[in-house]
């Protein structure tokens, strides 16, 4: 089960309202877009589920676990950053095997979970 429930969540900087009043849930298996303008606070919602950034109040709760105050290493949560998510000096396929060698997996392992090896003619890699 992988249930997100958001209570009353606000998000201010300084003075700044970035969030205000936020309660929705996503159940298990459903897809959830976020959509509105540039500012109106997705990314900061985001963040705030990820653990990336503090509530000013409200309530994080992930399979019912109140989780507003953990850490993001202690939920069982990832997020994918809109802008540079990956490593510069890495290729691709380093930058995929990165958090498998960072856990310290085996090379052997890694290469086996990245399906290293050679693409079919037809299918190339992109
Ligand atoms: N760390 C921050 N300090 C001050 N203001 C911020 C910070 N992060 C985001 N904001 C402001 O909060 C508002 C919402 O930002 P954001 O969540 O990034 O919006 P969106 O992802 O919907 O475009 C914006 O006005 C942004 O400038
Ligand atoms: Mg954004």
């Amino acid at each position: 089960m992988a249930e997100i429930r958001i209570e009353n969540l606000r998000k201010q900087f300084a003075d700044f309202v970035a969030v205000e009043d936020l309660s929705f849930t996503v159940a298990d298996g459903e897809f959830l877009a976020l959509l509105g303008p540039s500012g109106c606070g997705k990314t900061t919602t985001l963040r705030m589920i990820a653990g990336l950034e503090l509530p000013t109040s409200g309530k994080i709760y992930l399979d019912g676990e109140d989780v507003t105050f953990n850490r993001a290493s202690a939920r069982d949560i990832a997020f994918v950053f809109q802008l540079f998510a990956l490593y510069p000096h890495m290729n691709v396929r380093k930058n995929i095997g990165f958090p498998l060698l960072s856990q310290g997996l085996p090379k052997a392992e890694i290469k086996a979970r990245r399906r290293d090896g050679k693409a079919p003619a037809d299918q190339p890699y992109p």
